[in-house]
């Protein structure tokens, strides 16, 4: 594994919280948000909800967790860390994009062959504003 897979130190990503950071896959820019979960396990997943896909979970100060649950601010949707799985709101039964990661050696290391990591925090070109959403 090469140094340009790595995100950031282990300890760097919140248990209750998120750490955002931007990959890049193809010609496009995506958000990705790392949380860590009981067992020490980290996880990541695109940062955008479900339901309206031009919102974000993280937008630059961590995504609420509460409970143990990532939540939604804007219909307060929740969704499993573990899992991604929305266990509660309008978009119940859907789930969190996963990106692949993993920790080896105090760090955070992406393994998704789709993406390449750019920076830690938000993309400058971020935008989601022709995203689908779902109604309810
Ligand atoms: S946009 Fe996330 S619950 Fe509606």
């Amino acid at each position: 594994m090469d140094d340009s897979r790595r995100i950031a130190a282990t300890d760097d990503v919140p248990d209750d919280g998120t750490l955002l950071c931007t990959l890049s896959g193809g010609d496009e820019k995506t958000e990705a948000i790392l949380t860590r979960l009981d067992d020490g396990t980290i996880v990541a997943f695109a940062n955008y909800c479900p339901h309206w896909t031009d919102v974000r979970l993280d937008k630059g100060s961590s995504a609420l967790v509460r409970d143990g649950e990532l939540v939604c601010q804007k219909h307060g949707a929740t969704f499993e860390r573990d899992s991604g799985v929305c266990n509660f709101g309008p978009c119940e039964g859907a789930m969190l994009e996963t990106i692949d990661v993993v920790a080896e050696n105090g760090s955070v290391l992406l393994t998704d062959d789709d993406y390449a990591f750019e920076s830690l925090g938000a993309s400058q070109e971020y935008d989601r504003s022709s995203g689908n959403q779902i109604g309810f």
